[in-house]
Formats: C-alpha cells, structure tokens, sequence
C-alpha cells in the first residue's frame, strides 16, 4: 500500500469517530445512537454514499486552537432508503454537542443543492445544541444559508426531520421550515431557549420535557407530526411516511400492487353514525374500513383531535385523507383544527396526492378565546388551502355540514371535484335550534306555549335541512350514497379524476393568511 493510501485510510477512520470513545460512550449512555448508527439504521444497507468527511471546522475560532474533529459534527450524504434516493444528514453529538458550524452548514447545503437539482428527498437527523457558539456569527451566517435551502426546497422535494438530541435555537427553526418533523419520546427536546433561561426572563419553572419533550411538541404546539417511542421505531416510521410521497413535486407517488378489493362494500358502515345526532361515533372507523386495510398512516394525531389527517392508499394509489372526528369537540373547527388541515392540505396538493375529506362538522367554534386568537385568520386557511389546491378533491358528508363547515370543508364551490353524501348528511347553514331562534324570535315570544312552538318549527327545520336532499336537488351533491358504497365509489371517481388538468392564475405567489 502506497504512503498516500494509507493516509487516506488513517483520515477517514478518524473522521469515523467523530468526538471521541469517551463521549460515544456518552452518547450511548443516554439511550442515543451515534450518528453513523442512526444512518446505518435508516438506509439500506450498504447504500450510504459520504461527502465531506474530511472537511474540518474552523481551528482559528475562540477557544478552537487545540481541538480537530474530521467531519466537523455532522455525516452527510446519499442513500437509499427501501431502494428510493435519499439525500441525508446527521448531527454528531459527540462533536461540540452537534452544535452548528460554518463546515457543518456548508455541508448539509451542499447535499441540499444536490438533492433539490435531483429531485429526491432530504431526510435530516438532527442532535445539536445549536449555533456553535466559538465561531460566533459564522454560525449564524451558516443557519441563514440552511433555512434558505429548506425554503427553497420547500414543496419541491420532501423534507423530513428528525429530531434526536436536545435541539436548541437555530436548530429547530430549520426542522420548522421542513414537511414533517418526527419526535423521539424521551430522547428529543426542541425549545428555542431552555428551561434556565426561561426561569431567568419569565420566572417560570419548566422541565426540559415538559418545555419541549415529544408530548409537548406533539399534543399542544403541534411542531411535531410524529412520535415514536424509540429511534428505531422513528427510522420505521420515516420509511414508511416516505413511501406515500413522490420524490419531488414533478412526480407522482409510488402507487403499490392492490392487495385489498377495490369492490369490497361494508355494511357495517351503513350503521356507523347513531340515528341521534348528538351520540358521536368514531370517524377513525369509517377510514380504517373504507380504504385499503391497514394503510392509513395519521399525522399529527395527538395535536387539535377534532380534525384527522393522514395518508392513506385507495387500491394501491396514494391518497390525503382529511375529517373532522366527531369524538372530540363534535368534529369541530378551531383554531389548531383549521391549521392542522390547512397544513395537511397544501403537502398533499404540493405532492400531488389527491384529497378525500370527511364532513361531519356542527362548524367554526364559537368563543371569546377563538375569536381573538383569529378563528378568523386561521379559519380561513382552510379555505384558502382547498380553493388553491389543483390534485383531484373528492368529499363525502357523512352527517353535519353546518354553515360554514359545508363551505369550507371541500365543498364543490370551491373547486372540489365531486361531493358524495351518506344519507344521514344534515346540510344547512345552522343547526335547528339557533335557526329557530333567530327565524321565529317574534312567534316564540307572543305563543302561550313557547316550547310546543319551538319543538314544532324545529320539527320542520330538520324535515327540511336534516337530510342531503336539497344539496342533492341543486347539484351541490353529486350522489347521495349508501355508506357501504364508499370505498368503490371513491375508487371509479379517483379512477377518473387521476389525468384531472387544473391551474392557478400565473402569480409570484399567493397571500395566505398565515
Ligand atoms: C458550542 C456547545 C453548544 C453550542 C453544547 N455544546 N452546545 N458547543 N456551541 N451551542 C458543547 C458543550 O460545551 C459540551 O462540550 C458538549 O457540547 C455537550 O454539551 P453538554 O452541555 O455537556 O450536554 P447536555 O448536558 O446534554 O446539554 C445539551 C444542551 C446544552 C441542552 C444542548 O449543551 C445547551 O444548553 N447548549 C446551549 C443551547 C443553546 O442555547 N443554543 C442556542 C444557541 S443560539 P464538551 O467539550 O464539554 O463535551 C442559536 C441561535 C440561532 O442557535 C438562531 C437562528 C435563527
């Protein structure tokens, strides 16, 4: 072996071990994998391609004279992921806690480059204390051309990350410029300042988990989409999320073999929704039953439960599944609600993957604290996300769609391809008692039995709105079906609606209300 080769050899094998046996030790102590185990996890095997494995941080920084580390606390490159490219990178702890460098942004943008001009997604494993404080603005500057990157990309090719370390500061604005952001139970933390400094500027008291672990990020903040329980089950988990989307936004997703009759009709949904509209039902039900079995992947599960959104397959095919879930709140719309379909609804139309939606709604909340948080604003979101969204939209009401709800959730007037009923849909612009109040205030006030009278015009309303007849007569719903028809129903018009052409005006880009 040549002198050269050999210290080629001796390079890359310092480089392998990142900070050192003692804080890999570390590192394994608390329950984490090394950044190389967790790319020998995640990809195929044998598949990982590395760049930058010898470009080293900045030795003339404050404090930085004695200390070399190859690689500079990141592993970056290319794979495959179940035989699909991947662009990756991994954060290493064991290097200065992660923390963000010149080197280390000059390296993931260089695979981001890479992965944006060949259209395939960038998964990111993220383990770092943020912006490396020894190179001072350096870093900083470094941070601005990541967040660049991900804007950049953003809606061209998914970004994923995943979070696996104490992640502070700038290392979690660029996870919130990304697609999906999965959460590690126990192990991931993201806050912008730590729970010292809080207690320093607010005088609150927080533990790291309760500031930023997994169940705060995933239940009340809604910045993560998923939570595993462990990395590996992360790994799992980013496998699979990946296969329900395209590798970038020119492409459609992998559609897979049928294994689940595309005919197959349920009887047992034509009695899912109680004959009383006020018992709630389980709309996780309808969709485990009406598409392809067992293939329904849900996001943000935990965070706004009056909504669900999720993919799911359809006789092989990729699709969006969004529904409001009668079991908590009724199926309302709030705030988080709006934001969580909203968000849902813009990825799946930037990766042409159509939209299913499942009505059944009472509406906007009403409320003092919904109001001025900007129920409003938010609400409208929605909207926004339907009316610009150009993928095949198909919804089915299956009991309320009150008011605004009807609208806003797919509604044909704002560019939804077909709208299906079930029987017991209920489409009207509010429900029979504020209707009846506001319509017959007057008779109610001067009757002598008040509540005969109401009970009465109340009778009527529903007679006239509790059923999808109207809509139906008027074309608004194409179809009234039997619920167990849905899943082959949805099936033919997909079928159809697959080479659907539709555009937007030609604009540098829209003002949604963010
Ligand atoms: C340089 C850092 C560092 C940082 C950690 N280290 N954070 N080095 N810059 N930002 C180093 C430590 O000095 C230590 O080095 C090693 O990483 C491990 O750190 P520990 O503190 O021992 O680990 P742990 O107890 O697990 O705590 C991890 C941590 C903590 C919670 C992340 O280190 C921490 O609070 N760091 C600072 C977090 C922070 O405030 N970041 C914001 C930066 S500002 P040795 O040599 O001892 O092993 C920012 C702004 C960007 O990011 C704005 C963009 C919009």
């Amino acid at each position: 072996m040549t002198d050269h080769i050999e210290e080629l050899r001796e390079m890359r094998a310092r480089a392998k071990v990142g900070g050192g046996p003692k804080r890999i030790e570390a590192q394994h102590a608390k329950g984490k994998l090394t950044a190389r185990e967790r790319l020998a996890s995640l990809l195929d095997e044998g598949s990982f391609q590395e760049l930058g494995a010898l470009a080293t941080h900045d030795c003339t920084a404050f404090g930085m004279d004695e200390k070399r580390f190859p690689g500079d606390g990141v592993v970056a490159g290319f794979g495959k992921i179940n035989g699909r490219k991947v662009a990756v990178y991994a954060q290493d702890f064991t290097v200065l806690g992660g923390s963000f460098s010149e080197v280390q942004s000059l390296k993931i943008c260089r695979v981001m480059d890479l992965a944006l001009e060949s259209g395939i997604p960038v998964v990111g494993l993220l383990d770092s204390g943020g912006a490396r404080i020894q190179e001072g603005v350096k870093s900083l500057a470094g941070y601005g051309e990541l967040f660049t990157r991900n804007v950049l990309a953003s809606g061209v090719i998914p970004q994923i990350s995943l979070m696996l370390g104490p992640c502070a500061g700038g290392s979690v604005y660029s996870p919130a410029l990304t697609d999906f952001v999965v959460m590690v139970r126990d192990i991931s933390h993201m806050f912008i300042t730590g729970p010292s400094v809080i207690k320093t500027v607010t005088g609150e008291e927080v533990t790291f988990g309760e500031l930023g672990g997994a169940l705060a990020h995933s239940a009340k903040s809604g910045v993560a989409h998923f939570v595993a329980d462990s990395e590996q089950q992360a790994f799992l988990l980013v496998k699979q999320l990946l296969s329900y989307l395209p590798p970038n936004n020119v492409e459609d997703p992998r559609n897979v073999e049928p294994y689940d009759d595309p005919q197959r009709m349920d009887d047992g949904l034509n009695d899912i929704v109680p004959l009383d509209e006020t018992v709630p039902y389980d709309m996780q039900e309808v969709i485990a039953r009406v598409f392809d079995s067992d293939s329904f992947l849900e996001v943000q599960a935990y965070y706004a439960r009056s909504a669900i959104v999720g993919f799911a397959r359809l006789d092989g095919y990729v699709v969006g599944v969004v529904a409001n879930q009668p079991l908590h709140l009724a199926g309302v719309l709030d705030i988080d609600s709006s934001d969580k379909i909203a968000r849902f609804v813009r990825i799946c139309d930037a990766f042409n993957i159509p939209v299913v939606t499942f009505v059944d709604c009472p509406g906007y909340l009403p409320g003092v604290d919904q109001e001025h948080g900007g129920i409003i604003r938010h609400g409208a979101k929605i909207i926004y996300a339907y009316c610009e969204a150009t993928v095949p939209k198909i919804c089915v009401v299956t009991r309320k769609a009150i008011g605004g709800a009807y609208i806003a959730m797919s509604s044909k007037q704002m560019r939804s391809d077909l709208a299906f009923a079930w029987p017991t849909a209920e489409i009207a612009v509010m429900g029979p008692d504020g209707a009846v109040n506001i319509l017959y205030r007057r008779e109610l006030k001067a009757a002598d039995d008040p509540e005969t009278l109401r009970a009465q015009y109340v009778a009527e309303y529903k007679a006239r709105f509790h059923n999808p007849y109207s809509a139906a007569d008027m074309g608004q719903i194409d179809e009234v079906i039997e619920p167990r028809e849905t899943r082959p129903r949805l099936i033919a018009a997909l079928d159809i609606l697959r080479g659907k052409v539709a555009t937007n005006p030609a604009k540098k880009h829209g003002l949604m209300p963010v």
